[in-house]
């Protein structure tokens, strides 16, 4: 089976949303491997967003996850990949699907798409890499 890394990024761990985000991702039949409570510093994000630098909501993104702690989460499931990023929803949480993590609890906060709760790795090579990036 496939494992994927899902972060619960800093304004769901503030707003208090992390057990509503495993219940999800539980009642959808995944199974949690591994979790923790990590402060990232910049050089880790750096490292884990390595494809957005230089595009403008780079720095403000960097800003955002630097601003209070994130809970990790190694999950594994057959086709987990694709599947959270299907309960997760799209980019934007403004008209991500209701039914979605970030359609049902997430909106814009006036910082664009940046705060939408969770982050789900996008292939089997980001999976690898942003594993060993937040469990390595
Ligand atoms: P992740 O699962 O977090 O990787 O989300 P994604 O794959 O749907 O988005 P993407 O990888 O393209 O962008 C990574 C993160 O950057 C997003 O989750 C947002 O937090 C932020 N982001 C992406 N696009 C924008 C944007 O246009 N404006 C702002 N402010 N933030 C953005
Ligand atoms: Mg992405």
């Amino acid at each position: 089976t496939e494992e994927t890394l899902v972060l619960v990024k800093p304004d769901g761990v503030a707003r208090g949303l992390t057990g509503e985000i495993l219940a999800r991702i539980e009642a959808k039949g995944y199974s949690l491997v591994d979790l923790r409570l990590v402060e990232p510093d910049r050089q880790r994000l750096e490292r884990h967003y390595a494809e957005h630098a230089g595009k403008p909501f780079y720095e403000p993104l960097l800003e955002f996850m630097m601003s209070g702690p994130s809970v990790a989460i190694r999950v594994a499931g057959e086709r987990v990949i694709e599947g959270f990023r299907s309960i997760a929803g799209t980019t934007d949480p403004t008209t991500a699907a209701p039914g979605t993590i970030r359609g049902d609890l997430g909106r814009d906060w006036g910082c664009r798409s940046q705060q939408n709760l969770v982050h789900g790795s996008d292939a089997p090579e980001s999976a690898a890499r942003e594993l060993s990036i937040w469990f390595g």
